[in-house]
């Protein structure tokens, strides 16, 4: 059976924890959008023009361990604001979406442009306080050093960034189901995103 589930929303609001949740839960493939800007912003801060390095882009460059440092994470947002770079990366996620089985994906697009009839969307959201304290904990735990006022304004400037470009802005789907997860712990978003996905499929088995 196919069954997609679009989870978007801003830097450091918990897509990621959220969608391994439900992809652990019902046995769906994860696919984490977000690494694929992240590999495409790190090739090019190598030298790669953003254009050949999304076309090109392998495994390999997914997998690599550099990729969740802030540096990265503005390299990503900008790249990601190339209708060519994001072109190149369409055909991959839609195909992952469409896998036997069921399929998580988080990002920015997913329930607006890669999977609009995605079965389940959900928008995961935050304060900026929340992010950015969330954010700087997992920063400083990885062993950088960073203060959470500079991650407080990276965030922001990424999150500008990424809800204003031209191409795929971040934005809810109108028939998104928004989660804020700024006064809840991981087990409490997760058992929220858990009902929602639990009702459609019910709903899409029943049909
Ligand atoms: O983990 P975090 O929420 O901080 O970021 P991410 O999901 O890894 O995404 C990194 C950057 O990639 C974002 O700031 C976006 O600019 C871009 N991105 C995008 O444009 N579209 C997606 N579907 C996923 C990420």
């Amino acid at each position: 059976m196919k069954f997609t589930v679009a989870i978007d929303g801003p830097a450091a609001a918990g897509k990621g924890t959220v969608a391994r949740a439900v992809a652990a839960e019902f046995g769906f493939a994860h696919l984490d959008t977000g690494l694929l800007y992240r590999a495409v912003g790190r090739r090019v801060l190598d030298g790669v023009p953003p254009e050949t390095a999304a076309s090109t882009l392998r495994h390999d460059d997914v997998l690599r361990g550099d990729l969740r440092t802030p540096e990265v994470s503005r390299a990503a947002s900008e790249v990601a604001a190339l209708p060519g770079v994001r072109q190149a990366l369409v055909e991959y996620q839609r195909e992952f979406a469409g896998r036997d089985g069921g399929a998580v994906l988080d990002g920015r697009d997913i329930g607006t442009v890669i999977c609009p009839s995605a079965e389940a969307k959900l928008f995961v959201t935050a304060s900026e306080v929340a992010r950015a304290h969330r954010r700087w904990l997992e920063l400083t735990a990885a062993g950088h050093d960073a203060t959470e006022a500079r991650v407080l304004e990276d965030i922001r400037n990424r999150d500008a960034r990424d809800a204003g470009r031209r191409d795929a802005p971040m934005i809810a789907a109108s028939d998104a189901v928004i989660l804020d997860t700024s006064d809840l712990d991981v087990d409490e978003m997760s058992a929220f995103a858990l009902a929602e996905v639990r009702t459609r499929l019910a709903g899409k088995q029943r049909a």
